[in-house]
């Protein structure tokens, strides 16, 4: 019995296996919208046999993309491409789902094979950028951004919701809060980019605010039925792990008591000068810490690359959902040739039927 390959059933949601493709940007979008590129590439990975397939960040309004070729989900032009983009992930067996966010500081830059940094400000396709503090992130992002009034706080929150509600419009079953990555909302709680004096910095409470804040929001709009999670960093690797860690699972706590129901743990990345210990699946005894102490089902990736490796993951317990990043890139299929690696026999837990039936006739057959 392979632990990767039982379901997984998160309020009216089932995951067929435990396998879920994360998001991963892909820059290739033009005013926030989908096109054939991501029709193609989402619908690969839907039927490639995860079971829960999160397209990448795509921004709540313009200024929170990362770049300018990211997705967004603030008009309804770009809800009606993403719905096609959800179709086509359930078409395929998998469940759907999207990640919101917005980028803060990290916002205005280059596609990654363009630089990955940030856009010249006398470029006209540069924009405003906007955190909690006016404290520039370092290294290849090195703008300083506009320290947000309470008003844009306001705005963002409510950002937050209207794409929220256009994800369920579109047809996601499953919602992940960008909350991770240096983004806009791992700005407002990490020390290193927060330096405000009001409600919304200074103590715990006040740097977890806006973050409590917008789950509230989005939770009164987001279907009670469905899973409502975040992606969260939850250690720095920055020599303050042991208290980032102990504030953070406290935090996500508190996100459980307003109605969060998962959480895909993982690095915070809010300071260039972090040591990620990089190495086969570092981070999920940090996630198995965060689901003991915080009580919540939980996912994490991080170079979790072969079906050994996930399946241990798992069946140990330290895992809920394994997040299965680039090697999906390499082959959208990984998750079926894993279900052969570990002698699962149900193809019903891995293709649907018009590949699975013929597929396994012909590995009987070979
Ligand atoms: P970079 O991708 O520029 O990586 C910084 C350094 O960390 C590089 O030396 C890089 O090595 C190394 N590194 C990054 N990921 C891994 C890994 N999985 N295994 C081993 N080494 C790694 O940093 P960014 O700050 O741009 O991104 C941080 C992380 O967030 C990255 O891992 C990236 O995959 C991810 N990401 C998140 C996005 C989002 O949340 N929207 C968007 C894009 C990326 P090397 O130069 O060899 O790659
Ligand atoms: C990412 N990652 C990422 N994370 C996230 O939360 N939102 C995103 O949109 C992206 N975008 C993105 C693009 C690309 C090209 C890569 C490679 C990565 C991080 C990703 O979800 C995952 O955590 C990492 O790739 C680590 O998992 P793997 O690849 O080691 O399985």
């Amino acid at each position: 019995m392979s632990a990767l390959f039982s379901p997984f059933k998160l309020k009216s949601v089932i995951l067929k296996n435990r396998i879920a493709v994360p998001p991963m940007c892909q820059y290739s979008a033009t005013d926030g919208l989908a096109n054939d590129w991501h029709l193609g590439h989402y619908a690969s990975l839907g039927r490639g046999g995860a079971g829960l397939v999160i397209v990448e960040a795509t921004g709540v309004a313009p200024e929170g993309r990362i770049s300018p070729a990211c997705l967004g989900l603030w008009n309804d032009d770009q809800a009606a491409g993403l719905a096609q983009v959800a179709a086509a992930i359930k078409a395929g067996g998998a469940v759907p789902g999207i990640q919101i966010g917005h980028a803060g500081r990290k916002a205005s830059a280059n596609v990654p094979w363009e630089g990955d940094d940030h856009i010249p400000e006398s470029d006209p396709r540069a924009w405003e950028t906007i955190s909690p503090s006016p404290v520039a992130f370092g290294a290849n992002l090195p703008r300083v951004p506009r320290e947000m009034t309470l008003a844009d706080i306001e705005r963002v929150k409510a950002d937050f919701v209207a794409a929220a509600r256009r994800a369920r419009e579109a047809g996601f079953e499953w919602l992940e809060l960008h909350f991770a990555h240096g983004y806009l909302a791992q700005s407002f709680f990490s020390p290193h980019a927060n330096k405000r004096t009001d409600a919304y910095g200074g103590d715990f409470a006040g740097r977890g605010r806006f973050l409590l804040e917008t789950l509230s929001a989005v939770r009164e709009v987001w279907p009670e039925n469905l899973p409502l999670t975040a992606r969260f960093g939850v250690i720095e690797y920055d020599g303050s792990d042991e208290e980032t860690l102990a504030e953070s699972i406290e935090l996500i706590r508190q996100f459980r008591a307003r109605g969060l129901d998962f959480v895909n743990v993982s690095v915070n990345f809010s300071t260039p000068d972090a040591n990620v210990p990089w190495g086969p699946a570092f981070l999920s005894p940090v996630a198995a810490r965060v689901k003991r102490e915080a009580k919540l089902p939980v996912a994490s990736s991080w170079n979790i690359d072969t079906p050994a490796l996930a399946e241990h993951t798992v069946a140990t317990g330290q895992l809920d959902v394994v997040m299965i990043g680039r090697v999906h890139l390499a082959n959208p299929y990984w998750t079926h040739e894993a279900a052969h690696a570990l002698h699962v026999d149900r193809p019903d837990w891995v293709l649907p039927a018009p590949y699975a039936h013929w597929l396994e006739r012909y590995k009987r057959n070979a």
